[in-house]
């Protein structure tokens, strides 16, 4: 068997409430393994998909970690290179947490550390938003980001990919739950309206500026008050069986706040440290129990690393 590289890619929770597009962080569990390996025959081919049911294509145009790849192998002028990929997904898709993105990021960066590392980790991510397109539709990379940079990762301009790394206050677990519902980001994309009024712009954009200054200032009070989402979360809500009363858990529970990830089903809260966190995830996930539908829950700090070579 030829030489080949293993690289593990986190899942993500994107928007974190009033960063819609624009706001990410990346868990330190689940998340994707991606390998890349030379082949003899030229050109890049997908040799194996694991952990998809069967939903994932192995067409590299039609497949986010196979696109990916590819643009960063044309951007290289190394499109004719032998090159195998095999994608073992082990987070749900449709799921919130970033799926599609952690194959995107894997990909990049195990096909670039198969190169030797011909480019900087944050040079790959023009090439793994090209891949997440190829999911969703749009261009944004506030999963993308923080699954290949780590960390709290603000986009100031999606276009530029203008990213800029945040402080995380010490202490500061993430509970995520992910209810066994399928939501398909392009499906939740396509419920919210364009018209934002000015009260929502101006509410909105002092809790994302609330927010920053409460990550800068380690000030937790300040981060609850800010976690506060008027534009998009109220026109998702719906989608997602009690999202409601699983909020109310979360907050009962001691949550900094709690909020839809990404484009859902999976809800996050943000906890000052990992006990209120735990007690924090089991409050929710009992609401989903009680309800008949099963869920999983995951607990972690924020990941500094992102995609990191295995
Ligand atoms: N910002 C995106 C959304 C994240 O909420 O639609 C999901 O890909």
């Amino acid at each position: 068997m030829k030489a080949g590289v293993k690289v593990f890619a986190p899942a993500t929770v994107a928007n974190v409430a009033v960063g819609f597009d624009i706001l990410g962080f990346a868990l330190e569990k689940p998340g994707d393994e991606i390998i890349a390996r030379f082949s003899d025959t030229p050109g890049l081919r997908i040799a194996k998909i694991t952990g998809a049911q069967g939903k994932l294509p192995l067409d590299i145009n039609k497949n986010t970690a196979g696109f990916a790849a590819l643009k960063l192998l044309e951007h290289l002028g190394e499109e004719g290179r032998g090159i195998e990929l095999e994608i073992h997904k082990k987070m749900p898709f449709g799921s919130g947490l970033g799926s599609s993105a952690a194959s995107a990021a894997g990909a990049v960066m195990a096909v670039n550390e198969l190169l030797r590392r011909p480019l900087e980790k944050r040079a790959l991510l023009p090439f793994a938003v090209l891949g997440e397109q190829v999911a969703d539709g749009a261009y944004h990379a506030d999963n993308v980001a923080p699954s290949l940079i780590g960390g709290m990762v603000l986009i100031r301009d999606n276009e530029t990919l203008d990213v800029h790394r945040l402080p995380i206050p010490a202490g500061i677990h993430a509970t995520v739950v992910y209810p066994h519902v399928e939501i398909l980001t392009r499906d939740a994309r396509g419920v919210l309206s364009d018209m934002v009024s000015l009260r929502q712009c101006i509410q909105q954009n002092g809790n994302m500026a609330g927010l920053l200054v409460g990550l800068y200032q380690s000030d937790l009070e300040l981060i609850s008050r800010s976690l506060n989402d008027v534009i998009i979360e109220p026109q998702r809500a719906g989608l997602i069986p009690h999202f409601q009363k699983v909020k109310e858990a979360a907050l009962k529970a001691g949550a900094l706040g709690c909020s839809i990830s990404g484009a859902g089903p999976s809800i996050f809260a943000l906890c000052a440290n990992s006990l209120i966190a735990e007690e924090v995830g089991l409050a929710m996930k009992r609401i989903f129990e009680n309800a008949g539908i099963e869920s999983d829950l995951f607990v972690s700090p924020v990941n500094q690393e992102g995609a990191v070579k295995l």
